[in-house]
């Protein structure tokens, strides 16, 4: 007797071939049967005809390690059918934190989210992740910007033997523990300011526990093929593969360098290195406020970026350098302006999410850049944008590389309760059924199969996850099941909090989180852990129909 029988289903396995026609079979949290099903005994039966099945969609770019601890359902991400979240991205993890990081993030989250941070090292917080629970499986990262703040602050300078030692040390703790590897943001304080030297002999530790190396690399927009370069040099140096981060060409005077990346990827694995990447299907991006700053200007961390942002030659400064475009990786003379740049979240100037600098600056009566400097201030620095910077034809270029897989790079978020204030990205909600209706369905940019492919396939193994990632018996039970007629993305720039249309259920080891379009309360997911083990998942004593 199956737990779950999926019959006569359109079946797109994750491994790139043809759909074809089968039946599911689900014994516990396992696939057991796919094909010609003989016994139909089952606790539950569904009729697939007309419904396509895939395997879960695995997000390999999330900024969901607090949002999982403040919402545990990841509404945004299994109304999309995502199964797995990748989460410690972009140099960020939620630990080690050090002495000097642990009262500003434990005082942030409580304000923000009421979250109560009761864990300094990275197994602490894993233990805090799988006893809070989850809808979806977890697989974490450390950051390296987190490592060297709790080392060394935000210093800009290269780390003394012993702190490197440190470094290494505490990204060890954070192997043993079961992380995946090691992610690096270079554009961002404090990680900008490490070298290739330092980055290179942090990794060896990765390298060392079998893992790999994530980038955000050093520039998107005129340094981007310097910057691709650094990261395969990292991989050539110390022996690990390489994922680069939300692969883009930032700023108009860059589009036609896409080319010449994607080339760069390919040649380094002719060349016998495994360098890949992954990418969201949209023409703007998302990051922090305070991030669109020259680098130097958050030296020493938050408790010295304030009183430096008050002071009216530090402004000049910060003038001079974007307006000769000093800071590589984001210009407004090269984008789109200040129109170019959305509020995306401003807790204490809530009429402003949604509105573009610009109209902004207007409101304020005040010139874009002083505007942007005070709103920062006041709220402490804790601010989003989305920016307007890409262009869509090399969104689609991009899609077509064959070694690129999807991630949001969106934290797991809601329509309601604290996560439901802001207003993100419509990435975080319209990533994966975009791909799949718009770019492969509408467009043909890349066939269904492919893009499921490089949503499920191809990232579980990158990421050597061996018994997920395909619809094959032995594997896990992380299923999605969608109308592909319907399947469509309805978030937008304007109204980012709309659930997309056509995924019908969403089965994570075996139980359903989301069953004819309805979300149900299960939290069967997994913290997953390098090398195929896991922490927590609610066994479910009595899984109802
Ligand atoms: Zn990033
Ligand atoms: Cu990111």
């Amino acid at each position: 007797m199956w737990d779950l029988l999926v019959q006569r289903a359109r079946v797109v396995d994750g491994s790139g071939t043809p759909a074809f026609l089968a039946d599911i079979a689900i014994r516990g949290d396992t696939i057991a049967e796919v094909g010609q099903v003989a016994s139909t005994e089952a606790r539950l039966r569904i009729d697939g005809a007309g419904l396509t099945v895939g395997p879960g969609f695995i997000d390999l770019h999330t900024h969901s390690d607090y949002t999982l601890l403040v919402n545990p359902l990841a509404e945004s991400k299994v109304h999309q059918g995502v199964t797995t979240e990748v989460i410690g991205n972009c140099g960020t993890s939620p630990a080690p934190l050090g002495d000097e990081a642990y009262p500003i993030i434990r005082a942030r989250l409580e304000e923000q989210y009421g979250l109560e941070v009761n864990w300094r090292t990275f197994a602490g917080y894993l233990e805090r992740l799988a006893a809070s629970g989850s809808a979806v499986n977890v697989v974490p990262i450390v950051g390296h910007g987190t490592v060297r703040s709790a080392v060394m602050g935000y210093a800009r300078r290269q780390p003394s033997a012993s702190e490197l030692a440190r470094m290494q040390a505490l990204i060890a703790d954070a192997m043993a523990a079961g992380a995946f590897g090691l992610s690096t943001g270079l554009v961002y304080a404090p990680g900008c300011y490490a070298d290739t030297d330092e980055i290179v002999e942090l990794t060896r530790v990765v390298k060392d526990a079998g893992g790999m190396y994530f980038s955000h690399i050093r520039g998107e927009s005129d340094a981007v093929l310097e910057a691709a370069q650094e990261a395969i040099a990292v991989g050539e140096r110390v022996g690990v593969p390489v994922q680069i981060s939300h692969l883009k060409t930032a700023g108009r005077a860059n589009w036609e360098k896409t080319p010449a990346l994607l080339d760069l990827i390919d040649r380094a694995n002719a060349h016998g290195l495994d360098v890949t990447g992954d990418m969201y299907p949209y023409t703007a991006g998302a990051t922090s406020l305070g991030a669109l700053l020259p680098p130097w200007v958050h030296e020493g961390g938050l408790a010295k970026l304030l009183p430096r942002l008050r002071d009216p030659q530090v402004r000049t400064r910060i003038r001079q350098d974007i307006e000769q475009g000093l800071d590589d990786w984001w210009n407004p003379a090269g984008a789109a302006g200040w129109s170019g740049v959305q509020l995306s979240r401003t807790p204490k100037h809530q009429s402003y999410q949604g509105l573009r600098l610009s109209h902004v600056a207007a409101l304020r009566q005040q010139e874009p850049l002083e505007a942007t400097l005070d709103i920062l201030l006041a709220e402490e620095g804790n601010a989003s944008v989305v920016l307007f910077m890409m262009d869509e034809a090399q969104v689609r270029r991009i899609l077509q590389q064959g070694r690129v897989m999807i991630g949001s790079d969106a934290g797991a978020t809601a329509p309601y309760g604290v996560l439901g204030r802001g207003h993100p990205h419509p990435r975080a909600y319209g990533t994966f059924p975009r791909v799949l209706g718009t770019y492969a369905r509408d467009l043909g940019v890349i066939s269904v199969e492919e893009a499921i492919h490089r949503m499920t396939g191809l990232t579980a193994w990158r990421l050597g996850l061996a018994d997920r990632g395909l619809v094959r018996p032995g594997y896990k039970a992380d299923l999605v099941i969608f109308d592909a007629q319907r399947l469509a993305d309805r978030a937008t720039y304007d109204t980012p909090h709309l659930y997309p249309t056509g995924i019908q259920g969403v089965i994570v080891n075996g139980q359903f989180v989301l069953r004819n379009g309805e979300r149900l309360p299960a939290l069967p997911g997994r913290v997953l852990l390098r090398n195929n083990h896991a922490l927590g998942g609610q066994i479910s004593a009595d899984q109802e129909p």
